[in-house]
């Protein structure tokens, strides 16, 4: 929340799904923070709410109506008290709903999409002058990031940065290339200046965000197009920028300059989400992924030799269209023959207007829950056992935000992992370094190193952190 006197209206943003549409709300507070819109912390008495929405998985529609429902109520209440709250639902859901969503829920002023929330001051205006329910579900990508006002300069010690957006990929399950589009990658001169900024107000780690980030191609300086190994190798030169991460990848698109990035970067940290989703090549080629079970082993192995400590995650999705028990035994070798450091598994749902929602031989949903149920223990137990490993060795430690107990503060190792540490408030926003004393099945705990010499370098302000 801002204090800026200047600001006389509120807003309030709610987020769905994944970290780009945490991005993208903080971006569509400083687009608005000129039209005098200061964040509130809860919907109730906003002037204008806004609903950033996800469609990956099931349901998700049906929860943004039925929030929308609830913010109706807090609409009626400042409307009998002469007053007006205006909603808005943008993101995925709102691009796959459109006009849809103000015939089912007509309490909504502005429906937009992800690559369309720069022009929210103008949809704004007029659904102010009374235009009725205003839908903006265009695909402008490049007009999006050319006219967004400069990031705001609130923001932590580990900040995201949208380098890439879209994906043509086209697995057979998956909304994504529907609702974001086609891929597209910022020029690189704008991505380093923006990682410039962040660096310069705090951020001493920097995740770079795209559907199918590895996928970046941007335009580099004289015309040249460069892959996202590069890009790295660029921002790594960065002084001040302690820690790089990027996601989410597409196995296919990881090349040896990237591989290499890896290999010769100690501040592009030793973790990475590389999405399998299964272990037969029967499904995978199904789900259009255009690569094998095999393809992954080896990407896996490339890494290994690049990095060795490297600490992998990854997605799946078990229930898949025509999956049996032997597709199903693949994908649990699979994790077998991998050794994940964590990872996201999911039953699949049949999303509307995807290929493989019509295709026949649908799984049943107590299998699904079988095998999810067997997959998850599995992953689990590799998890354990990878923070199990953990203890009595020394990480580095992002301090990146206060814990539940008193006097806690949380942060992230190299490898992601979740590390809880008893440290005075002056360290919060800094990197330091802490001895693991114990593991839990999704954090560690760790115990500060002496004074000073647990300190690797300083954020130059104490900020609250605008990423969840
Ligand atoms: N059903 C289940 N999981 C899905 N995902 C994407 N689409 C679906 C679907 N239709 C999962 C994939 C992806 C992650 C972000 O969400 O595993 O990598
Ligand atoms: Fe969806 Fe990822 Fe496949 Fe693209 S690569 S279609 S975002 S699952």
């Amino acid at each position: 929340m801002s204090a800026d006197p200047t600001l006389t209206k509120t807003l309030f943003i709610k987020t769905y799904g994944c970290q780009m549409n945490v991005y993208d709300s903080a971006r569509m507070a400083d687009v608005l923070a000129p039209l005098g819109y200061a964040q509130a912390a809860a919907p109730e008495g906003a002037d204008l709410v806004i609903l950033n929405t996800c469609h990956i998985r099931e349901k998700a529609a049906e929860k943004v109506y039925s929030e929308l429902g609830r913010i109706r109520a807090l609409k009626q209440a400042k409307a009998a008290r002469g007053e007006t709250m205006l909603i808005a639902v943008a993101g995925c859901v709102a691009q796959a709903e459109g006009e849809e969503m103000l015939r089912r829920a007509p309490q909504v002023d502005l429906v937009f999409g992800p690559q369309s929330y720069h022009r929210l001051p103008d949809l704004l205006s007029r659904a102010e002058a009374g235009e009725g329910g205003q839908v903006e579900l265009g695909f402008p990508i490049e007009d999006k990031f050319d006219s967004l006002p400069e990031e705001s300069l609130e923001q932590g010690p580990s900040a995201f940065l949208t380098v890439q957006e879209g994906c043509d990929k086209f697995c057979s399950f998956c909304v994504v290339p529907y609702t974001r589009g086609a891929e597209f990658s910022r020029p690189v001169a704008d991505i380093l200046a923006e990682a410039e900024r962040r660096v310069a107000v705090g951020a001493l780690e920097l995740t770079l965000l795209g559907q199918n980030v590895n996928a970046y191609h941007g335009s580099g300086p004289a015309g040249a197009s460069w892959g996202l190994g590069r890009l790295i190798r660029r921002l790594a030169e960065l002084p001040g920028l302690a820690r790089i991460r990027y996601t989410t990848s597409h196995p296919r698109d990881l090349d040896d300059e990237l591989i290499a990035a890896h290999r010769d970067l100690p501040s592009l940290m030793p973790y990475l989400h590389l999405p399998v989703q299964a272990g037969s090549d029967r499904i995978l080629a199904a789900m259009n992924r255009r690569h094998g079970a095999d393809d992954y082993r080896r990407a896996v192995e490339r890494l290994r030799r690049a990095r060795p400590d490297i600490a992998l995650s990854s997605d799946f999705i078990v229930g898949f269209p025509g999956e049996d028990d032997r597709d199903f035994a693949e994908t649990l070798r699979l994790v077998t023959d991998v050794g994940f450091a964590q990872a996201y598994s999911f039953k699949y749902s049949a999303r509307p207007g995807t290929p493989a929602a019509k295709l026949p031989d649908q799984v049943p949903e107590p299998v699904k829950a079988e095998r999810l149920a067997q997959l998850q223990s599995l992953l689990d137990a590799q998890q354990a056992a990878f923070n199990q490993a953990s203890v009595g060795r020394r990480l580095e430690v992002l301090l990146e935000r206060r814990g539940r107990a008193a006097g806690q503060l949380v942060g992230r190792s190299p490898a992601m992992q979740a590390v809880h540490v008893a440290a005075p408030e002056s360290l919060f926003g800094r990197l330091v370094e802490v001895e693991i004393t114990a593991a839990h099945p999704n954090s560690l705990a760790g115990r500060l190193l002496d004074g000073d010499a647990g300190l690797r370098a300083a954020a130059p302000q104490e900020a609250e952190r605008a990423c969840a």
